[in-house]
């Protein structure tokens, strides 16, 4: 077994739980499902949350103030659909699912109520496909115990993005 497929297998095993990150600048918004989102600090509270460069929500979550990270339940299957399998420079996801604007304008899911958003207090860029977003909680909710929608339930979702959209070498395009 090659350390790649090693290191694939702890990934899975690991079986993250999937949030829905949101955000907005000025009138446009955007959001996509992330498996890649963890706390990072304790003192003060942080949350970091990776973007892929394809993504339309990279590309507003990059000048915009504030992210919304909505986890999701296990009845959540359809709106990681939604969030996972459809790209922002197509379909205005946000026509398709109640939302409210949060601070900043972030819109918030109304479907989502295990949620917090974050502004942004700094950015990792180191070269790979996906970019870090650090964040410091300006408000958190979570009315009671859910059971997270979890990567293995949708890890078959085909992603509205690819990554090696990115990565291909230039004139490889099919
Ligand atoms: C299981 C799964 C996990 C994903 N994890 C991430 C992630 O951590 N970060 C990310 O930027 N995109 C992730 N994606 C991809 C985006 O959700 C997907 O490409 C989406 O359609 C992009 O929408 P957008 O172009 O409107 O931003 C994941 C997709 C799936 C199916």
């Amino acid at each position: 077994v090659s350390a790649r497929d090693s290191f694939d297998d702890l990934g899975a095993a690991a079986d993250p739980a999937m949030v829905v990150v949101t955000t907005s600048l000025g009138d446009e918004r955007s959001g996509c499902l992330v498996g890649f989102h963890a706390q990072s600090s304790i003192e003060p509270r942080r949350y970091t949350v990776w973007l892929s460069r394809v993504n339309h929500t990279y590309r507003v979550a990059l000048l915009a103030s504030h992210v919304a990270v909505h986890f999701l339940t296990d009845a959540d299957r359809a709106l990681a659909e939604l969030f996972g399998a459809v790209t922002g420079d197509s379909v205005d996801k946000f026509a398709r699912t109640p939302w409210t604007p949060g601070p900043a304008g972030v819109p918030l899911l109304d479907a989502c109520p295990h949620r917090l958003v974050g502004r942004r207090i700094t950015l990792v860029d180191d070269g790979g496909d996906h970019v870090a977003f650090v964040t410091e909680p300006v408000e958190a909710a979570s009315p009671g115990p859910f059971r997270p929608l979890r990567l293995a339930a949708v890890a078959g979702l085909h992603a509205g993005h690819e990554v090696d959209e990115a990565t291909a070498p230039i004139g490889s395009a099919s």
